[in-house]
């Protein structure tokens, strides 16, 4: 007997073979992919080409805090594309003002300059270098488990997994110490010490927290050694937890670091990297100290400024409050779930059997999650408008899965 496909069936998948295809052959594989080719985003749903949508719960990489293609985001860097692409630092700009006292205004009251530079590894380079310029001292303690980016300094700061043995030759002057160990930090924090720098939630590492009492314990200790504490929110930071930012708020003990570092869900999309600092770590930095081309440039700017605003009149701090904890509730109905850590939209479900089955068991049913470097671990990093409705699609596919 004679089988007809379904042309049209064939041609999309051809055309999804093509572009797999391409991609394998001009670019270096560096990243273990879906079999997804992503052509348009909406809120908190990506479709394909071959007109299939995939529910995302990672958020395009935690990048799409505001959602997918946020209208008032692309509104406005439309409008800016149409007057100036792009001029430097080299001279004044009013689009990147506004970007600044956006970003200034929403930060603890503490954080009262901003640095644009282009993507979360670099905001953490300029955070360490500032520290010890501040400081005049050299080494930064930084934790087991931590991830801090994939350039040079940020990879010797990086203690997780095997991501140090890529950067090798490490730069020098880094110092491990373990996350949630308060003694193990005070043991290594001597005169030689610039800065303290941590994920205040660590993500890639499972998603561990700590108690609100380790970050004050922190900040005192950092205050009674001349120490900066630096606080990499790349990942919690613009909303993510529910709050603005990490730094300030009843988690952390409403405790402020000396520099916040951002990037990620800042631009929704648009690569913009930030360091938020106090006065007097500001004081310390002369012209020519620090610098990049291209942070700072107009589209970076409208993007920052268009995603604080959509957070705001979208209330979405807010509703990732309510979601989390609906879906925190409806977690409790699924069996192969053990606990459920972290804060807000950063989530880490640690299941009884192995990740990483579930993780494509939800693919298989067109919902992306995140895997992370604890086998146990699933993570959540879905866009900050997230709904009820579509927690319970989620909830509807692990429970099919079953254990
Ligand atoms: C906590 C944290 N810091 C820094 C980085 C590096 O950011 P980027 O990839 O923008 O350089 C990441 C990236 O995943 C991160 O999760």
């Amino acid at each position: 007997m004679c089988v007809t496909q379904n042309p049209m069936k064939a041609e999309a998948t051809t055309r999804l073979d093509e572009t797999i295809a391409l991609e394998e052959r001009y670019q270096l594989a560096t990243y273990k992919k879906m079999p997804i080719v992503a052509e348009r985003g909406e809120g908190v749903w990506i479709y394909t080409r071959e007109g299939d949508k995939y529910l995302d719960l990672y958020g395009g990489h935690a990048v799409a805090g505001t959602g997918h293609s946020h209208p008032h985001v692309v509104a406005a860097i439309k409008a800016q594309a149409e007057k100036l692409l792009f001029y430097s630092n080299l001279v004044y700009s009013t689009t990147r003002a506004r970007a600044a006292e956006k970003l200034v205004s929403v930060a603890p009251a503490e954080l009262s300059k901003a640095f644009f530079c282009n993507s979360g590894t670099e905001a953490n380079e300029n955070a360490m270098r500032m520290a010890r310029m501040a400081t005049g001292r050299q080494n930064i303690i930084t934790f087991s488990g931590g991830f801090h980016g994939r350039t040079a300094d940020s990879i010797s700061a990086t203690f997780l997994g095997k991501y140090r043995e890529i950067g090798k030759p490490n730069v020098p002057g880094h110092l491990e110490a373990e996350f949630g160990n308060i003694e193990a930090v005070r043991a290594l924090a001597d005169e030689s010490v610039a800065a303290i720098m941590l994920e205040p939630i660590q993500s890639m590492a499972g998603v561990h927290m700590a108690g609100s009492d380790y970050y004050n314990a922190l900040r005192e200790l950092c205050d009674e050694r001349g120490i900066a504490l630096i606080y990499d929110e790349v990942q919690t930071g613009v909303g993510r937890t529910g709050e603005w930012f990490f730094a300030g708020s009843e988690a952390g003990a409403y405790l402020v670091p000396d520099i916040v570092t951002l990037a990620k869900a800042l631009g929704s999309g648009i690569p913009v990297g930030a360091c938020l600092v106090t006065e007097k770590i500001s004081r310390s930095i002369k012209e020519n100290d620090l610098g990049t081309k291209f942070g700072g440039g107009m589209i970076a700017m409208v993007a920052v400024t268009a995603t604080l605003e959509a957070i705001e009149t979208d209330h979405l701090l807010a509703n990732v409050k309510t979601t989390e904890a609906y879906l925190r509730e409806r977690l409790q109905e699924a069996p192969q779930v053990a606990a459920v850590h972290g804060r807000g939209f950063l989530l880490g479900i640690e299941v009884r059997t192995a990740a990483a089955p579930i993780h494509k068991a939800l693919l298989d049913r067109r919902i992306i999650t995140g895997t992370s470097s604890d086998p146990k671990v699933l993570r959540l990093l879905p866009p900050l408008c997230l709904q009820r409705g579509e927690v319970d699609l989620f909830v509807e596919a692990l429970l099919s899965i079953g254990g």
